[in-house]
């Protein structure tokens, strides 16, 4: 399996030149010029709205992979930990950030995972071969230790489960183990394993990847959305209350984005609440390391949403049905340095570092960008999880002494702080610039991508009676302003102006230099009904204005 890696496969694909999945950002809503080309402009008009925040929108994902589980929040033996094995530094941090729901085992890992492996007494739990990641599993922390983690980090599971080497029967067999509180085969085993109170996981991902040839069990659509089916039915016989989430296609990139989404739903659109997404990025080959262009990325996981959302619609009028599928985009980040087989292989070993991306500047400000794009999307996506959340390409890392907030932990926590209440339409008008298309099959050569200067997203919350601006400032070299108008209400103050930039779009924090890349306070205009606010160049600025 781990020889025909994720990576090769969509590097030979994008190389072989089919033609499914042309990527362009013309035709974006926020391009409008205006009538100054250097000063950017949008009002605000608290009562106009494009849908209420989910909570689960900024969630996150912890997989048995590298460091993630063992040594990352559970590491019994540590000076850091508690009693249960958790390291509290990594629990305190995860509560403060607030992180609403977490995926859990995996990814790649959960497709030959056994779960019950990995219950019952410590003891008595096999050590096995992981073949995803080619490393030893000690099935010490297993979905009883999630769930009290989960339950000590003030989160929510997301579970996953096995499509690869299990059959439905399984993942049935794991519902009524969670969910079921006694007098059945599984419940009544787990409460023989001291937990008495069901688990209640509300939320399931049917699977992971399994349109890709590296995922094990791979199998062709129609087969997995026949197996999807058969398993939501058993499951909602268990459970009819559970969210389920088909697995979606792994990447624009595969040569079946698209049909895959279509010919799964076409199977199970009626059983299922959702479709999955899933999408790295990088400023590698896509971009030829142009950062301005980079900074554009988002733009793609907006026509992405657009297009898988599409498909769910067209299913939809197909099938006649009353039902309108959500979007769950469960693994979204940058990832490209650490991969290939020098940070994938786990060599055999228990806890290896494995995909341990250090992130820099650039990276958190297009996290940023890709924030927004979820806000201005969050009527369709209702959970999306930055994948991961320690060591594994991950805004918090540890060492047995303690941890460091890497860069794309801070547009993170704006969003799981101030991104609340309702997502506010609206329409800025900003200077725009031009790249070349991305690398993409479709894209006919030398084509151009419109790409505004300035990427806004805003959120109203009516609970602290505020508004909150996320503004990405794509211009490398010039600071640029934004005039903002309010409509029919006049703000009392500011209350927060906090932004994320620097001279060196690479600089990283780590270690030894924990806080090189990390917020400033942005100096603010005062609050009134035209407010002008200049945004450093290479910038992520967040405001906070009180109503
Ligand atoms: O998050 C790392 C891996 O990326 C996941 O295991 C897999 O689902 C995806 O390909």
């Amino acid at each position: 399996m781990r020889h025909f890696s994720r990576r090769h496969f969509l590097s030979n694909t994008l190389a072989a030149g089919a033609s499914i999945s042309g990527l362009s950002l013309a035709g974006s809503e926020l391009t409008a010029q205006p009538a100054d080309a250097s000063a950017a402009r949008v009002t605000i008009d608290p009562d106009r709205s494009i849908s209420a925040i989910d909570r689960n929108l900024f969630g996150s994902f912890i997989e048995h992979l590298g460091r993630a589980v063992y040594e990352g929040i559970y590491e019994p033996g540590s000076k850091l930990a508690d009693a249960n094995g958790f390291r509290t530094d990594v629990l305190k941090e995860i509560k403060e950030l607030g992180v609403p729901i977490i995926r859990y085992p995996g990814g790649n890992f959960v497709s030959s995972y056994h779960w019950l492996d990995a219950v019952g007494p410590k003891e008595k739990r096999p050590r096995v071969l992981d073949l995803a990641w080619n490393a030893l599993e000690s099935n010490q922390f297993g979905v009883n230790e999630f769930m009290a983690w989960c339950r000590a980090a003030g989160t929510e599971p997301l579970m996953g489960t096995n499509f690869g080497t299990e059959e439905p029967e399984m993942t049935a067999a794991l519902l009524e183990y969670c969910n079921v509180d006694k007098g059945t085969k599984w419940s009544d085993l787990r409460r023989a394993h001291g937990y008495e109170k069901p688990h209640n996981v509300k939320y399931w991902c049917l699977g992971n990847e399994m349109d890709g040839p590296w995922q094990v069990g791979h199998i062709p659509a129609t087969e997995y959305g026949i197996k999807a089916r058969d398993a939501a039915r058993q499951m909602r016989t268990i459970d009819p209350t559970v969210k389920l989430i088909a697995c979606g296609s792994s990447n624009t990139s595969m040569p079946t984005y698209l049909d895959w989404d279509q010919q799964v739903l076409e199977q199970c659109y009626d059983e299922v609440d959702a479709i999955s997404l899933h999408r790295y990025y990088g400023n590698d080959e896509e971009t030829g390391g142009d950062s301005s262009k980079y900074l554009a990325l988002n733009l793609a996981m907006d026509r992405q949403i657009k297009e898988i959302a599409a498909v769910c619609d067209l299913v939809r009028g197909r099938q006649r049905s009353e039902k309108s599928l959500w979007l769950s985009f469960d693994e979204w980040n940058v990832w490209y340095r650490a991969r290939g087989p020098k940070f994938d292989d786990g060599h055999r070993q228990e806890a290896p570092h494995l995909l341990e991306e250090i992130y820099n500047l650039e990276d958190a400000l297009l996290v940023g960008g890709l924030i927004n794009t979820l806000i201005r999307r969050s009527d369709r996506v209702r959970v999306a999880c930055l994948a991961q959340l320690v060591n594994v390409i991950a805004p918090i890392m540890t060492n047995e002494d303690g941890l460091f907030r890497q860069t794309i932990y801070y547009p993170y926590v704006w969003a799981l702080q101030y991104a609340r209440g309702k997502a506010l339409d609206l329409v800025p008008q900003s200077d725009t610039y031009e790249v070349t298309a991305f690398t993409r099959r479709g894209n006919r050569a030398g084509e151009k991508i419109t790409v505004p200067y300035l990427d806004l997203a805003g959120t109203i919350d009516a609970q602290s009676n505020s508004v909150s601006l996320f503004i990405l400032n794509r211009d490398l070299e010039t600071a640029r302003d934004l005039t903002v108008s309010w409509h029919e209400v006049v703000p009392r103050r500011v209350n927060t102006c906090h932004v994320l930039t620097g001279s060196d779009l690479k600089a990283v924090n780590a270690f030894t230099d924990p806080k090189r890349v990390a917020p400033q306070n942005l100096e603010a205009p005062a609050a009134g009904a035209e407010m002008k606010f200049q945004l450093p160049p290479r910038s992520y600025t967040l405001v906070n204005i009180g109503l």
